[in-house]
């Protein structure tokens, strides 16, 4: 995923009006706007479906009075080493930034994945999203492998991990 600005204003509601919670059905539609508004090579839809009704997966929004304005989605992938925990998409609209929406939803998501996967954590991100790196580098995620080529548009990704022991510390 390579971040791009968000084209579109929710509402201008007051921060305490934030409230987080488990996307409901009738919420997928808008937290795919979201998707589209921040990314240049957007998932289409139906993986959005399929993390909704996946039993390991969990979408996780942010909301205001007007609406959506963010969200996490978080999964459990099985791999030759075996299970991990994996964040799939995260965002957050452009006027709603820089107020821990993010790091409060990567908060929740990690808690489901220790849930129902007690594993490492990963997640891929592009090598020229400075914000996310720093993101996920305030969370305890580290680099572990550069993924050339990863996105469609030939970008690199680094594949970053936080691991199970550096989870369970506060
Ligand atoms: C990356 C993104 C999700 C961050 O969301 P956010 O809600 O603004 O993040 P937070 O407010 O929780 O940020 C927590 C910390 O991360 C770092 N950070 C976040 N955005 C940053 C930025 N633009 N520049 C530098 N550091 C940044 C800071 O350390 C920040 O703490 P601080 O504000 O006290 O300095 C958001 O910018 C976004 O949606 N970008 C487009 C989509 C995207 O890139 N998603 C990730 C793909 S892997």
């Amino acid at each position: 995923m390579t971040a791009r600005g968000a084209s579109r204003v929710v509402v201008a509601a007051p921060e305490r009006a934030l409230e987080t919670h488990r996307c409901r059905w009738r919420e997928l539609a808008a937290v795919y706007r979201v998707h589209r508004a921040c990314f240049p090579y957007p998932y289409p839809f139906w993986r959005f479906v399929g993390y909704q009704l996946s039993p390991v997966s969990c979408i996780r929004v942010a909301t205001v009075p007007g609406g959506i304005i963010g969200y996490v989605v978080a999964t459990v992938t099985e791999h030759v080493t075996g299970r991990r925990g994996e964040i799939i998409s995260l965002a957050v609209l452009e006027p709603w930034r820089r107020r821990r929406v993010a790091t409060r939803l990567l908060r929740e998501a990690a808690a489901f994945l220790r849930r129902v996967c007690s594993a490492d954590v990963y997640l891929q991100v592009a090598v020229d999203n400075a914000a996310a790196q720093e993101l996920y580098d305030s969370l305890g995620f580290r680099k572990v492998e550069r993924l050339i080529g990863y996105y469609l548009g030939g970008e690199d990704a680094w594949l970053m991990c936080r691991s199970v022991e550096r989870a369970r510390r506060p």
